[in-house]
């Protein structure tokens, strides 16, 4: 009886044990991306896991679990092992903002391990390409002279387009009327057709349709104009002063993984980001590099943190309760 108990006692102890690094990763990891493939996230996560499959010598997947502002991707990730092997991409929205439009189930700080920053990039006003307006002054003009709320495609209630848009409206003092889709990629194909008249999107999204003509640009929602696309002016120089907002994304972890596997990953995160062809790749698309002592697990917690009391504020005034 009592070798019994030590034998139970011993196996419970082994199972509270964080996951064991060791051979870590020894199979495939999965990287959750919340949003809708070929948008965004889908795109940079794509081009990084490419590299990180090389330095970690596993593959590592992309699987596209889209809802609610890409809050249910992130729950499915919060509620997976902590073992390395199920990752959550996420950004400003689906961890930070998603905390004051949803009752998520989940701490997005106790619950989430943060691992690496990922790259940035400043939104974007752009539009249907038959709208009567050549420059931002002419567009919020045209918006103002409509009967009803032009529509404006977005991501789902938090995510980086709708913060956006939430944001827009209080520097413009205009309203917008919300479409979701499952990520901006599908809601940029609909504003290329023409069926919505804007989205306060990523650069990296809007970029290519931008220089192929199908959509039209207003301004960039940052202090200096993309590296990629001098043409496009920025909010300050387009008329609307100081609305700037800058999209970061990043990797966490379930709660409970080891420092060795956070470590491990954001070590091949960091190495894709260094890798040229990855680099160039990524600033095509008008993503900013993280500095390189923004890129410890800490500095993301960090950010994560400060973010969190920056935009929380903002929701709320915007009148967004918590569905
Ligand atoms: C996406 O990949 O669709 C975006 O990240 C969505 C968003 O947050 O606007």
């Amino acid at each position: 009886m009592r070798r019994a108990l030590c034998a139970v006692l011993l196996v419970c102890l082994a199972l509270m044990q964080p996951a064991r690094a060791d051979n870590y990763p020894s199979r495939a990891i999965t990287v959750i991306v919340p949003f809708a493939a070929g948008g965004p996230s889908d795109a940079m996560m794509r081009i990084l896991a490419e590299h990180m499959r090389q330095t970690l010598g596993q593959p590592v997947l992309i699987e596209n679990v889209t809802g609610a502002g890409g809050s249910i991707g992130v729950g499915r990730a919060v509620r997976s092992k902590p073992d390395g092997y199920t990752v959550s991409f996420g950004h400003l929205g689906t961890h930070v903002a998603n905390g004051a439009v949803y009752r998520l189930g989940y701490d997005l700080e106790a619950d989430l391990e943060p691992v690496v920053l990922l790259p940035s990039n400043p939104m974007i006003i752009v539009s249907r390409n038959n709208i009567p307006a050549k420059s931002l002054p002419e567009f919020l003009a045209w918006v103002k002279s409509q009967p009803n709320p032009v529509s404006a495609g977005t991501a789902g209630n938090g995510s980086g387009s709708h913060i956006a848009g939430l944001y827009f409206e209080q520097v413009t003092g205009l309203k917008l009327q919300y479409v979701p889709y499952r990520g901006t990629g599908p809601a940029m194909n609909d504003l290329v057709a023409g069926q919505i008249d804007l989205i306060v999107d990523q650069t990296s999204n809007a970029i290519n349709q931008v220089r192929a003509g199908t959509i039209r640009a207003y301004a960039v929602t940052d202090a200096k104009r993309l590296e990629s696309a001098p043409e496009i002016p920025t909010t300050d120089e387009a008329g609307l002063p100081g609305f700037h907002m800058t999209l970061w994304s990043g990797l966490w972890l379930p709660k409970g993984a080891s420092k060795e596997i956070v470590d491990t990953l954001n070590a091949a995160a960091v190495a894709a980001l260094d890798e040229p062809d990855v680099k160039n790749q990524l600033k095509n698309l008008g993503l900013q590099m993280p500095a390189a002592d923004q890129r410890s697990p800490a500095a993301l917690g960090t950010l994560q943190r400060a973010e969190i009391r920056k935009w929380w504020p903002m929701i709320r005034a915007a009148g967004v309760v918590p569905e």
